[in-house]
């Protein structure tokens, strides 16, 4: 079965009350409830992950080698600061999806630089959450193209 890896990085456990002018009220876990939906619905597996830190989101994407045929990644603000992050998805080669719920590119100038996008299949941003579930549908069209 083809199965992806969605991550999510720093401060995204807190969705739902975090800023919800710039990021909405739909939490975490609601969030995870309809990727699973969709996951289901296109026959694929699905993991779901969150951390805060930067080393164990490292581990989750070497972890994914062999496991895992894709991978959403939601780094948060490790985007726009971290190599090692970029590094290990060169690492494993594994085709990613780089998803960000708001508009990076309409936001701080911090936020235009993505290290991930670099080596990212493509990029999603600004539709809020309903931006996982077209990085699920983009990642199985991708993966259906090279199966
Ligand atoms: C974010 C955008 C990042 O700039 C920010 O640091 C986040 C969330 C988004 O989903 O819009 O934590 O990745």
């Amino acid at each position: 079965m083809t199965s992806i890896l969605i991550l999510n990085g720093p401060n995204l456990n807190l969705l739902g009350q975090r800023q919800p002018e710039v990021y909405g009220t739909t939490t975490l876990a609601g969030i995870e409830t309809a990727c699973r939906a969709r996951a289901t619905e296109l026959g694929l597996g699905l993991d779901f992950h969150q951390s805060n830190s930067e080393g164990a989101l490292v581990d989750l994407i070497h972890g994914a080698q062999g496991v895992h045929d894709g991978i959403v990644i939601n780094a948060g603000a490790y985007t726009h600061t971290s190599i090692a992050l970029m590094d290990a998805l060169s690492s494993v080669a594994l085709p990613a999806v780089e998803l960000h719920l708001s508009n990076i590119h309409a936001r701080e100038e911090f936020r235009h630089r993505s290290y991930i996008a670099r080596v990212a299949l493509g990029v999603i941003c600004g539709f809020g959450p309903t931006g996982y579930l077209l990085a699920i549908d983009a990642l199985e069209a991708h993966l259906g193209r090279v199966r």
